[in-house]
């Protein structure tokens, strides 16, 4: 139960008991089985790295040292050559290939593309050709604007081709954070698109891209991929149509060495606040980490698995698994354009069905809206292809994970929960499907190579019970600084705790030496002098059966310092009192724990990548106006939730 009151770490009141070992069926066909890849690691990370570093990845010239850490600083595999593309694409051509399907691309509209290794490679050669044509040279700046089409794909290996770094904004960022990531960067070329679809319908990007590139006097040249079919207006001498410059490209670009630490790209990651930070990650490291954690992570089997990560390429997980782990791996995958529920509620799962998906990766955002869609849509569906379904985002309501489990893994796979971050490159703590023995809403343990542990306030390290996680040693995939701000890289992940790196989460460790993750610790509500943790209360809140989604945050209250306010969305067709409600939350993990008030929504609002925003709901709970919003999906969500709220005190 709770802990003393004033306790300066992060309460543990969430118990969850039940375990999922791996199966005899599934064990007798994993690539690992048993422990021997933590055994080695364990020994000397360093040299296990290296090892995998030679299994996973092809150079052109070997490293002389494997790591230096100059902490903050790390560098990886010096004095190694390599090219990402070449790992990518002609590796797999070469060895014969060359007709595997790469990528089933599936359109909102339903179009096709069925994409081999040969066809990228030959592809990626030309816009590489064409990228040199319009002056991009090695240490240059790409943004990439793109819908989730092949060629944001062709686009970012065009740039590894030829040592530019890309810097991808997700389509659905606005032009003035287009803008303001482009002037960051510097960036001289932009590629996007006339629009792409969205909910039926085509969104325009182009006048998006027009208006960002009015303020980006570093912009020479926009190329822009035909897709959406909507007018658009191209300015002389700076716009290009990428069907154009293709048709005319050189077929052969070869694939320049790079040195190990060559800036591969930016990514720009703001979380729920603040300016954007460009996140830098380089060449031999970060694609080591990538191809060993999707390898193993997934269980991959390249001959027969059909992979699918339904995230954005805008994203760090679109970046590591879907076009740099996958593509390296040499697996065949599948890419989606659109929405989940167009033209229906089931048309994830009418994918899973058509290209006999094996290998299913998604966030609990997804997974809670599958819940509240019901069983129904999944069960319209032959999901019997599945071996292996994962879990990014967002700490996993056991709720949840049972569901996914029994709804979609139908019992038979193992459900992969794996914690990282744009700033770790890759996956780093998270079960291996054939050896861990799993239990709902935990991450379980670092990979082999990695090290983690949870501390208290003063940077103690505990073993059991709640705390802040940090990183121990440098891993390979690790960021090497915020693009243009040392200072900002220092201060935001090395000084709370010197030596490790805070990655800003709330972690807890249970008697077993699991790892559960608690959510950002800017979260954690103090009420009563407890330190409670947003995600237990939530996972609370979803374990009652008509919950599919809950949002917790600490308002202001003049007894208990801050008092709990819920936000819930409930399952289709599903009703519950609010004292219900509260009472449950009480039986599962306490009184202490129990909201003084509950909301019902039908949404809750969320960052354009599905985390919740829970700063806004506190603003809301507090009768503040609300700050920026410019990083929410849905504006709408809130603005209800405010006239609801000022109607509540009003009462
Ligand atoms: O709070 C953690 C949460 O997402 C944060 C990283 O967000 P981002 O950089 O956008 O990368 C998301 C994709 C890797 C983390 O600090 N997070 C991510 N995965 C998990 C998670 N929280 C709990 N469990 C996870 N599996």
């Amino acid at each position: 139960m709770s802990e003393a009151t004033d306790s300066p770490n992060i309460s543990d009141l969430l118990w969850e008991q039940r375990k999922f070992p791996p199966s005899a069926a599934f064990q007798a066909n994993a690539l690992v089985s048993e422990t021997h890849l933590y055994d080695i690691a364990s020994e000397d990370y360093e040299a296990f790295w290296a090892t995998q570093a030679t299994e996973t990845v092809t150079w052109n010239k070997p490293w002389n040292t494997i790591c230096e850490w100059k902490s903050p600083y790390s560098k990886w595999f010096i004095g190694g050559e390599l090219n990402v593309a070449y790992n990518c694409l002609d590796r797999h051509v070469e060895a014969g290939n060359g007709s595997k399907v790469a990528i089933h691309w599936e359109g909102e509209p339903g179009d096709t593309r069925t994409l081999t290794y040969a066809w990228l490679l030959d592809e990626v050669q030309k816009f590489s050709n064409a990228l040199k044509g319009l002056g991009v040279q090695k240490g240059d700046r790409v943004n990439i604007y793109l819908p989730m089409i092949p060629e944001a794909v062709v686009a970012m290996l065009a740039c590894a081709r030829i040592g530019a770094a890309h810097s991808v904004v997700f389509g659905g960022f606005s032009s003035q954070a287009l803008a303001d990531r482009i002037n960051d960067a510097e960036a001289k070329v932009l590629i996007t698109a006339d629009g792409g679809y969205r909910r039926g319908e085509v969104f325009p990007l182009k006048p998006q891209a027009d208006e960002a590139v009015s303020s980006t006097p570093t912009i020479e040249h926009v190329v822009v991929v035909k897709r959406g079919g909507n007018a658009v207006t191209m300015h002389e001498g700076r716009d290009h149509w990428y069907h154009d410059l293709m048709a005319v490209a050189e077929p052969v670009c070869v694939a320049e060495p790079m040195s190990s630490e060559q800036l591969l790209f930016l990514l720009y990651t703001s979380g729920t606040t603040g300016k954007p930070k460009g996140i830098m990650h380089t060449t031999g490291g970060y694609l080591t980490h990538v191809t060993y954690t999707h390898k193993y992570v997934f269980d991959l089997h390249p001959e027969t698995d059909v992979y699918w990560c339904t995230a954005d390429v805008g994203w760090i997980t679109g970046h590591s698994y879907i076009v740099y782990g996958p593509l390296s791996n040499g697996a065949t995958q599948v890419i989606y354009e659109g929405v989940p529920n167009y033209p229906e509620n089931d048309r994830l799962w009418s994918i899973v069905e058509k290209y006999k998906v094996s290998i299913f990766y998604t966030a609990p955002t997804a997974i809670r809206t599958f819940m509240k869609w019901g069983v129904e849509e999944p069960q319209k569906h032959d999901l019997s292809s599945l071996r292996v379904i994962g879990s990014v985002g967002e700490p996993i309501n056991p709720e949840a994970w049972m569901w996914y489990h029994e709804n979609i893994g139908q019992g038979r796979c193992p459900v992969v929960d794996t914690w990282w971050q744009t700033e770790t490159g890759g996956i780093m703590i998270s079960p291996l499907p054939g050896v861990t023995t799993t239990k709902p809403g935990s991450a379980t343990f670092p990979l082999p190579g990695i090290g983690a542990e949870v501390v208290d306030e003063k940077g103690n390290v505990i073993t059991r019970g709640g705390g802040y996680l940090t990183l121990t040693h440098p891993w390979p995939g690790m960021l090497r600084g915020i693009w243009g701000d040392p200072k900002r890289f220092q201060e935001t992940y090395w000084s709370k705790f010197p030596g490790r790196y805070f990655a800003g989460d709330g972690a807890k460790l249970d008697d077993d030496g699991y790892l559960w993750l608690l959510g950002r610790v800017d979260d954690v509500m103090n009420v009563s002098g407890h330190r409670i943790s947003t995600t237990e209360v939530e996972s609370a809140l979803v374990s009652h059966p008509s919950v599919a989604e809950a949002a917790v945050v600490g308002a202001n209250d003049a007894t208990t310092g801050q008092a709990i306010i819920a936000y819930v969305t409930l399952r289709g067709g599903a009703s519950v009192s609010e004292n219900d409600l509260r009472n449950h939350v009480a039986k599962e993990i306490g009184a202490i724990a129990k909201p003084k008030a509950i909301f019902f929504t039908p949404d809750l609002p969320k960052t354009r990548s599905g985390k919740i925003m829970r700063r806004l709901l506190r603003d809301v709970a507090e009768g503040r106006n609300l700050g920026d919003t410019t990083t929410l999906a849905d504006a709408s969500v809130v603005t209800e939730l405010q006239k609801r709220a000022a109607e509540s005190n009003e009462d």
